[in-house]
């Protein structure tokens, strides 16, 4: 099948690129630099030049394709509405591009604030609908193409898609460590996050790809939630600190940004995901991740 990826250079998206070549797809990555491009080229992708905001290469690019994969993000934190307004109109124009032609459409997703209080599960529906809600309500946006004649299939990530060479949230909360010269978690710590090994979450994007039907929520999810005390523990084990709470009212001012995520419960089942599409996580696990030293470099080094 010939796959269009957003976000093919990406750490989601450059392990999920390696799954579809080995299952023996043809790949086209869009690329927003000659970086990127040139990485993709490396691996036997073709390169459809473009930024996110670049609709129309979107529009073409899911136009020549079998199936489209959307995994870019801009990933503005500071500015959270402008990547929620880019990813919309970016899963507005490729569902457009889809429309009447039954192909598959797999979109990044995640797990928070799904079911506040319990783990969300597949048959959950995501209450975040509109432009102004998290990733600009795009889950439903998709969702609604289905009787347009789009087979669109969301693929709910864990916060943390984990391992080496990750510099996603758990790199970032292992920054902020580094900054502080402690390993901080809010609270008292019980809140969990849920995990997923960048590995497990490749080849359960590919199993999607080739089994799920329209309206599938993936849970890329192996465990179901880490206590975010066990996560600063193993962090400061890593790097050599001290392991302390951080008073609820002085989470935002200690972690910055990320600690609107920090103090949150994440915690996502999978049991469906692994019977719908016979995936079954194999990679280590968030703490033998950061044991193994996965977290303990600096970013960029
Ligand atoms: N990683 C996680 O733990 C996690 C958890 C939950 C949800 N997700 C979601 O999963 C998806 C993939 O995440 P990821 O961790 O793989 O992200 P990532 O490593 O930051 O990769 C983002 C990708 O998007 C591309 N990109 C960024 N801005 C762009 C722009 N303006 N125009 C075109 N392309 C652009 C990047 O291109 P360059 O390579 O050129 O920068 C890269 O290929 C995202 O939607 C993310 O929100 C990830």
């Amino acid at each position: 099948m010939h796959v269009f990826v957003t976000g093919a250079s990406g750490w989601i998206g450059s392990a999920t690129v390696d799954e579809l070549l080995a299952a023996g797809h043809e790949v086209t990555g869009l690329a927003r630099s000659d970086a990127s491009a040139a990485a993709l080229q490396a691996k036997g992708v073709q390169v459809r030049r473009g930024d996110l905001d670049d609709l129309a290469s979107i529009r073409d690019g899911a136009e020549a394709a079998e199936a489209v994969i959307h995994l870019a993000n801009k990933h503005d934190w500071s500015n959270p509405t402008a990547s929620s307004a880019a990813e919309r109109a970016a899963v507005q124009t490729i569902s457009d591009a889809l429309a009447g032609t039954s192909r598959p459409f797999l979109l990044a997703s995640g797990v928070a604030g799904l079911t506040p209080g319990r783990p969300a599960r597949e048959d959950d529906p995501n209450p975040h609908h509109g432009p102004e809600s998290p990733r600009g309500g795009s889950e439903n946006l998709a969702f609604e193409y289905i009787d347009r004649g789009v087979h669109s299939v969301a693929l709910r990530f864990a916060p943390t898609v984990h391992g080496a060479g990750d510099h996603g949230f758990i790199a970032i909360i292992a920054a902020v460590a580094r900054e502080k010269g402690v390993s901080g978690y809010p609270g008292d710590g019980t809140n969990r996050w849920a995990a997923v090994h960048r590995s497990d979450t490749a080849r359960m994007i590919a199993l999607g790809l080739a089994k799920a039907p329209a309206g599938a929520r993936l849970h890329a999810v192996a465990e179901e939630g880490i206590p975010t005390r066990d996560i600063a523990e193993a962090i400061g084990r890593a790097l050599g600190l001290p392991i302390t709470s951080i008073a609820p009212d002085d989470v935002q001012d200690h972690f910055g940004w990320i600690g609107t995520f920090f103090r949150m419960d994440l915690v996502a089942a999978s049991a469906m995901t692994r019977e719908l599409l016979g995936w079954a996580p194999m990679g280590p696990t968030l703490i033998e991740d950061i044991d193994a030293g996965g977290y303990s470099a600096r970013a960029g080094a």
